[in-house]
């Protein structure tokens, strides 16, 4: 496995593979790596003949100060994971290298980011879509890979994809869960003893709304969903919705739509957490 830094190093070693006809698989991440980063890399070591995980903690989808300086950077632990994991290249690059100059860049994804993260993370999405096209710029991968926790994200890709008209497949993987439950996260690792006990409470929450679908309207689902996370003192739920999985557009009615999504942040302490279930 290969530590490299800079565009021009990755590119040099990529385009190698490419004339070896070899195909390009790619993880982009921010680094303090848990097992649904790592399911994320073997899926693409299994099906690429070059796997490339980025690690860049990207300050321009940070729209809280304080978030960028206490997100955890674990580099030296990270690589070691990913070398067991059959990693190719790690590109890790400093910001300078991603960033020469500010991305000024507006994309628009209309009602996709209008909502939940979008709402509540003015900016997010904006930097998200300039990190993500500047890495697709320098892979060029056959498929990339990205989780289903970050479900807007998800959605957010593929419609940048599809309009940059990059020959890119997104593959999403499936939330990977700590034994009670808790979705993995990095920011799990800033979570006290307590608020990691009591965090337990919002999949357990997510799980048991799915078993109530069939008897409650998705109005008082919601209410009970909020209000159930919240009798918790360490937990604020900053939004709960039951989105349609395409569209992201809230639905009222559970006919409404047949790929339905219950989609949560929470608050536990001063550590953000999301979280989302399927319906069906
Ligand atoms: O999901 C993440 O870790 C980040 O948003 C991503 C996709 C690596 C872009 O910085």
């Amino acid at each position: 496995m290969k530590i490299i830094s800079t565009i021009r190093e990755l590119q040099e070693n990529l385009n190698t593979c490419k004339k070896e006809n070899k195909t390009i698989g790619f993880v982009p991440t921010m680094g303090a790596l848990h097992q649904g980063h790592i399911e994320l890399v073997k899926r693409c070591v299994a099906e690429n003949d070059t796997c490339v995980v980025s690690i860049f903690v990207n300050p321009t989808q940070f729209n809280d100060k304080n978030d960028l300086l206490k997100y955890p950077r674990t580099l030296d632990a990270d690589c070691e994971l990913l070398k067991q994991a059959g990693c190719t290249y790690v590109f890790a690059p400093p910001a300078e290298e991603m960033y020469p100059e500010p991305d000024t860049r507006q994309f628009d994804f209309g009602l996709l980011e209008k909502v939940m993260e979008g709402a509540f993370r003015p900016g997010h999405f904006n930097g998200v879509a300039q990190i993500v096209s500047k890495l697709f710029d320098a892979v060029k991968p056959g498929k990339a890979y990205f989780g289903e926790k970050d479900f807007q994200q998800l959605a957010i890709i593929r419609e940048m994809t599809r309009r940059m008209n990059y020959r890119i497949e997104i593959i999403p993987c499936p939330i990977v869960r700590e034994s009670d439950g808790l979705a993995m996260s990095s920011r799990n690792t800033r979570l006290n003893n307590k608020e990691r006990q009591e965090a337990v409470l919002i999949s357990k929450t997510l799980f048991e709304s799915r078993k109530l679908k069939d008897r409650i309207p998705v109005e008082k689902l919601k209410e009970w969903v909020i209000e159930t996370i919240n009798k918790s003192p360490e937990l604020k739920v900053e939004y709960f919705d039951i989105v349609d999985g395409n569209t992201l557009q809230p639905i009222s009615s559970w006919e409404d739509s047949s790929f339905k999504v219950g989609c949560v942040a929470v608050f536990c302490g001063e550590v953000r957490l999301i979280d989302n279930v399927q319906y069906d």
